[in-house]
């Protein structure tokens, strides 16, 4: 039998005027790499928060590991490792310092810290800058030191909300190269991001909006929702382009990537020779057309719009 080790129906939370999560049903098994996406305001943050035993439930459930968050949340926090949006370091303490502020909050002893430090260090690509203090560091390695001060005390569950937010391709990707060797050692995962790609390389990703869980499933099922196939055009002049294209027959959407247009069509085959008549009738060049493999983005971005429509 596959345990849920986090669980809640009609999980919701008020603020005076606003009901920031709404209803949320979520169940995540143990050892999930669970991604959380989702439009700005649509709760992330507050579900992650309740999930941390954070904030008070107004209403519905939740449990974590088994335990009722609204009688046990105390329980609940040895278990898990919470990383906030704006997360805190200390910025006068060094980096080995900023370890022992966190092991001192979570009563991991000297003896375990010793043992774990180097390891965590190492992991988090930290090793040399042990004796830097935090506010020198760059902001990707912040992220990292962020990171392996919430593992200190080798948390079962780890509650990350945009862990990578404003860092570089480069650093995002070491940080997420983390999180995979934590999943695979077995750690369960739920991380909120921005970020399609990160999104894709969850096991589930669950797509919140005003509140709810609105999709969840595999990223490949995810980009399967996408209803159409999808045409990726580099115009000569995309803004003119983009009036020509939204008027087509079976075209479905129309979004924008820098200079290049990603149609949504109900037929590549067909729609294709359409799509570059048109333009060209329209005194368009096209610099390169072709059918596209939908990408995590556009289904979501896709998914939104059919929900505010
Ligand atoms: N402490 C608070 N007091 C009042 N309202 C709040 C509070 N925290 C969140 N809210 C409101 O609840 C809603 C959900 O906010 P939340 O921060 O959970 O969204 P989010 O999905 O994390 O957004 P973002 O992507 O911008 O981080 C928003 O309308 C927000 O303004
Ligand atoms: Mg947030």
């Amino acid at each position: 039998m596959t345990e849920n080790i986090i669980e809640t129906h009609a999980l919701t939370r008020d603020f005076k005027k606003t009901r920031a999560v709404d209803g949320l049903e979520l169940s995540i098994e143990r050892g999930e790499l669970f991604g959380l996406v989702g439009p700005d305001g649509a709760g992330k943050t507050t579900s992650l928060r309740l999930l941390a035993g954070l904030l008070d439930v107004s209403a519905g459930e939740a449990r974590v590991l088994g335990f009722d968050l609204k009688e046990k949340s105390e329980a609940i926090k040895p278990h898990v490792g919470y990383m906030a949006q704006q997360f805190s370091l200390y910025g006068e303490l060094s980096v080995l310092e900023n370890f022992q502020f966190f092991a001192e909050l979570f009563d991991v002893s000297s003896k375990d810290l010793a043992e774990r430090t180097e390891r965590l260090l190492e992991f988090a690509g930290l090793t040399e800058f042990k004796n830097r203090r935090a506010a020198n560091l760059s902001g990707g390695m912040q992220k990292k030191l962020a990171l392996a001060c919430t593992l200190v005390h080798q948390p079962e569950i780890l509650l990350l909300d945009e862990p990578t937010t404003g860092v570089d391709p480069v650093s995002r990707r070491e940080f997420w190269n983390i999180l995979t060797e934590l999943h695979l050692a077995g750690t369960t995962i739920l991380v909120s991001t921005p970020y399609m790609d990160e999104a894709d390389r969850c096991s589930r990703v669950g797509l919140m909006y005003a509140g709810k869980l609105v999709e969840c499933d595999t990223p490949q099922n995810i980009r399967g929702k996408l209803e159409g196939e999808m045409i990726e055009v580099q115009p000569s002049d995309w803004q003119k382009a983009l009036e020509t294209v939204s008027r087509l027959r079976g075209v479905r959407e129309v979004q924008t990537y820098g200079e290049s247009l990603h149609l949504l069509v109900d037929s590549g085959v067909k729609r294709m020779p359409e799509i570059q008549t048109s333009l060209k009738n329209a005194g368009i060049e096209v610099r390169s057309i072709r059918i596209a493999p939908a990408r995590m983005e556009e289904a979501f971005i896709s998914l939104i719009r059919r929900m505010e429509a």
